[in-house]
């Protein structure tokens, strides 16, 4: 099998990929997310092109067809040409869910979880979470914006085009409000698309042990209103968990968001099963984990637009038996997406093909539901349905090109990067040159 020739690295006002072999659009004309059933529809096109103009996607069709174009007959010159060498193409991963905002791996931690004890037992011996904050609140901007940089290039090395970044490992105003500047510096130098969420009730902070009601308080007089004012983030998160939030301060602190503008969404029931319907009332875009759904809330879940975003990379790292429940929302009816959750205690990877994977093996997904989790889903669960996710006209152009014939190749191979290049807002990214700088 021959490769895809590979364009250089460029910005290009138009852009025409053809000859491709699998074309994943994605498209549908159902409302609302995938579910059930429809998340198997990947919208298959064989021998397809793409035309994209000034960063978004102008028409899609079959190769044949796409080269008779009038419009390009007379403009040919002009557009860059990719021979896609019959490879998959699909629209950009949507990873909607993620911590980059953070200095050091945990390595303590990991050794210590390779002795035996669990993510709890080493948060409670001051591991975990706090301990991922002072290297961050002692950082400079400029240091953290690398770091949040760097993990996003590596995201698009493996087909990743619209990232969320949380903030959460600052825990003062000070350092969330630092967090989420780099991030949105780093938005600034990648030319894919960054979604901003403030996380800081990620867990109560060490000086406030005690005193947790103050801290929730911290967050929702001082943090939200400042990330609104000076639009720092579109979303407010927080980890609604043992050890970490009740759903009484994770109320308080929605209604705060909702004051100031900002969407919700919560980590919760990755490690206890507390009732949703409290936390639904606010419409979050999703709520994520998802590890111990109580069945009594699988109708309400399934009734609302709330994505359930699975994160298997954490389930993985934490060396869990047990992985999302992914056929149960499924067959219930829940809108799923699938996430990297990417960060240093739970889910040190960028790779949204290896939760592809993850996804198939451990939680018996199709290959096909796994990329409309990855993809549309993703895209609904940060609320950017309208631009992201599928390959429409209209649409933003984000894509990825896989070295496959077949897009289950892209859930089959693991621990291997077979994303040949991708395209972001119409900017093409070739592997190699990001690991260059
Ligand atoms: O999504 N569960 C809460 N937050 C992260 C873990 C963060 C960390 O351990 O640093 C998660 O798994
Ligand atoms: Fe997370």
């Amino acid at each position: 099998m021959s490769s895809p020739r590979k364009p250089r690295r460029q910005n290009p006002l138009a852009l025409l990929l053809i000859n491709i072999g699998q074309l994943l659009t994605l498209r549908s004309d159902k409302p609302g997310p995938r579910r059930g059933p429809e998340l198997s529809e990947i919208g298959l096109l064989e021998d397809a092109a793409i035309l994209c103009l000034g960063g978004k996607i102008v028409s899609v069709g079959k190769t044949k067809d796409a080269l008779r174009d009038p419009w390009l007959k007379k403009n040919r010159k002009k557009v860059i040409e990719i021979d896609c060498a019959r490879h998959v193409v699909l629209p950009g991963f949507v990873d909607s869910h993620t911590h980059p905002a953070f200095m050091n791996p945990r390595l303590v931690d990991f050794e210590k979880r390779i002795s035996g004890a669990t993510y709890e037992e080493i948060a409670a011996a001051g591991g975990g979470i706090r301990s991922s904050v002072e290297a961050v609140r002692k950082a400079g901007k400029s240091a953290l914006t690398e770091k949040v940089t760097r993990a996003l290039h590596q995201m698009a090395e493996q087909g990743t085009t619209t990232v969320e970044a949380k903030s959460g490992y600052g825990l003062t105003f000070e350092a969330e409000l630092k967090s989420l500047e780099a991030i949105r510096s780093a938005a600034a130098r990648w030319p894919g698309t960054l979604v901003a969420t403030l996380l800081g009730a990620h867990v109560v902070p060490s000086e406030f042990t005690g005193r947790a009601a103050e801290y929730v308080n911290e967050v929702c007089d001082k943090m939200i209103p400042a990330a609104a004012k000076r639009k720092l983030a579109q979303f407010v998160d927080v980890f609604t968990d043992r050890g970490a939030f009740t759903s009484a301060d994770t109320e308080k602190i929605f209604q705060a968001a909702a004051r100031h503008g900002l969407g919700v969404r919560a980590h919760v029931c990755q490690l206890t099963e507390p009732p949703l319907a409290p936390l639904l009332h606010f419409d979050p875009a999703s709520l994520d984990h998802m590890d111990h759904v109580n069945d009594r809330d699988l109708p309400l879940l399934a009734r609302s637009n709330t994505v359930a975003t699975l994160v298997p990379g954490a389930n993985y790292f934490l060396g869990l038996d047990r992985f999302p429940p992914a056929r149960k929302l499924i067959d219930a009816g829940v809108a799923v997406a699938l996430a990297t959750d990417y960060n240093p205690g739970s889910s040190p990877t960028p790779s949204m093909p290896f939760v592809l994977s993850l996804a198939c093996t451990h939680m018996k997904m199709t290959p096909a539901e796994a990329i409309s989790a990855a993809t549309i889903n993703g895209a609904w669960a940060l609320r950017l349905q309208d631009s992201k996710g599928s390959i429409e006209s209209g649409k933003d152009a984000d894509l990825a090109v896989f070295n496959a014939i077949d897009y289950r190749e892209i859930a089959y191979y693991f621990a291997t990067n077979h994303c040949a290049f991708t395209v972001l807002n119409g900017t093409l990214n070739l592997p190699g040159e990001w690991s260059a700088e």
